[in-house]
């Protein structure tokens, strides 16, 4: 819950006072209009305190000149680098740190509708707890109401808040299915997670192809990878139609509820972070749900390709060969190479309904964390769509980085006996996969997002980031919708 208020902070009655500190020539100052004057007093021995204002610093302090219980300073670092998500960051950090409260006021540091849209989004975002397999502990509950002191009503400013609690639902429900076990998460239960996640949503539709469905269809890339599990695989299409609006938006989401890598094992160090491997999938979900309860004016259709990866006698083997749906033949070389299959089939289908543009969002490789590290995703396709992916990106706070499609590197992927291989040589394996990719999208504006690093973050939690499931690409996403049906 979230709201606004232009009450005298320190007369709130509210578990916490927030008061964002930036860096001004090496020390601390308290940002806004409407900080009481008794946080300018405390800071005058910000060493003591240990207050320095450096991003994601959170100190707690008495609040003697408050009704509240405890003022939180929280970091966004030098001021002239002060943005939008220095400051997203900055909230999100104090309000994980509040876990256990009721109630919090922030101070909003400038008084505009950008910054409210970024402090509404980081206090939101900052409160979430996964505690679905834990004994019920009060003390790591989610901070409940926050109320964001300004001046700042009316229409415009209430629908930045509307527009916050859409946006962190659908992170935090993304969060929520990637955090989930895969015991519990297997592709027929996302199916149904993705049925009630839609239900009663204005314009939303949901079909999902059992594996009968899908050998009738021909998807042989999603009935590959699935055959080694004994939950058999599903492919879900939600599709949220606006109405009257002519732009299209399709949405592709790898969803391997478990990636043990098949036939081509995976080692054993870190594999439990493969629960993670259906992160593109619940994005696609929450986005197509947040652009429905937001009314964008866009069509988006998600595609979710459902499968686990498993090794067993039923399992595919390197050699195998699969037809892709619409023809086109694949050697699996590497087993674990799955995303790549279920995706294609995911493209095909999207394509084949005409879109105006194509998403897909996978966590494809290892090697896009080789080349970008855990916090930054890659973003290849069509020039014009990859890079407004990337402008979106930063507009909301997620960084995503432009990588290239180089045209020599397809010759890796020839197979000895099919059209394709699903792997080829090692070197620019993140570039690799998407030429892969690309390979099913024909003329269709498309970019792929590569969020292997991004969407799970193994520790430590930093600013509105948890550790586990991040929801990363959500916002981006979204973001490129409401750029699409700004044009409408
Ligand atoms: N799901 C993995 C990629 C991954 C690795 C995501 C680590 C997040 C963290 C994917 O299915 C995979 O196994 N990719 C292989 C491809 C290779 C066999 C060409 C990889 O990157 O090693
Ligand atoms: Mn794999
Ligand atoms: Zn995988």
């Amino acid at each position: 819950m979230i709201s606004l208020t232009s009450s005298d902070p320190s007369a709130l009655s509210v578990d916490a006072l927030v008061v964002i500190v930036a860096q001004r020539d090496g020390t601390p100052v308290p940002l806004g209009g409407r900080v009481p004057p008794f946080v300018a007093e405390l800071l005058a021995d910000a060493a003591a305190l240990g207050v320095t204002g450096a991003l994601d610093e959170v100190r707690k302090a008495p609040a003697p000149g408050a009704t509240a219980r405890v003022l939180v300073l929280a970091g966004a670092g030098p001021e002239q680098q002060v943005d939008g998500e220095s400051l997203r960051r900055a909230v999100g950090a104090a309000t994980r740190e509040l876990a256990g409260l009721s109630s919090a006021a922030v101070v909003l540091p400038v008084e505009d509708l950008p910054t409210l849209r970024a402090v509404a989004e980081g206090a939101l975002l900052g409160a979430y707890e996964f505690d679905r397999y834990r004994s019920a502990d009060p003390s790591r509950a989610p901070l409940g109401a926050v109320q964001v002191v300004t001046g700042l009503s009316g229409t415009h400013a209430q629908a930045e808040l509307t527009r916050a609690q859409v946006v962190s639902q659908a992170v935090h429900a993304t969060r929520d299915l990637v955090n989930t076990a895969p015991n519990d998460l297997y592709p027929e239960a996302f199916a149904e997670a993705a049925r009630t996640a839609v239900k009663g949503l204005r314009g939303v539709k949901i079909t999902v192809l059992d594996e009968k469905a899908l050998a009738a269809g021909g998807y042989g890339g999603l009935l590959g990878v699935g055959q080694g599990s004994s939950r058999p695989p599903r492919l879900v299409k939600v599709a949220y139609s606006a109405g009257r609006t002519k732009r299209s938006v399709a949405l592709v989401g790898k969803g391997i509820t478990f990636d043990s890598g098949g036939i081509s094992l995976k080692p054993p160090a870190d594999m439990d972070e493969m629960k993670s491997d259906m992160a593109g999938a619940a994005a696609v979900l929450s986005t197509v749900v947040a652009a429905a309860r937001l009314g964008l004016k866009v069509s988006v259709t998600g595609w979710l390709c459902l499968a686990e990866n498993m090794p067993s006698g039923t399992a595919q083997r390197p050699s195998d060969v699969l037809t892709i749906r619409g023809g086109t033949t694949v050697e699996v070389l590497n087993t674990d190479a799955e995303g790549r299959l279920v995706l294609a089939d995911g493209l095909v289908s999207a394509v084949e309904e005409k879109p105006d543009l194509v998403l897909d969002i996978a966590t494809l490789t290892g090697a896009q964390m080789v080349a970008l590290g855990r916090r930054v995703s890659a973003v290849m396709g069509t020039d014009e769509v990859r890079d407004q992916v990337v402008a979106a990106a930063g507009a909301t706070g997620e960084q995503f980085w432009p990588m290239p499609l180089p045209e020599d590197l397809k010759a890796g992927l020839k197979s000895k006996v099919a059209d394709l291989a699903n792997v080829g040589e090692r070197w620019g394996g993140m570039l690799l996969a998407g030429l892969f990719l690309a390979e099913f999208v024909g003329d269709t504006p498309w970019a792929h997002l590569d969020v292997a690093g991004p969407a799970f973050n193994a520790r430590p939690a930093y600013g509105y980031t948890p550790v586990g499931g991040t929801g990363t690409g959500v916002r981006t996403m979204l973001a490129v919708l409401e750029g699409h049906a700004a044009r409408s």
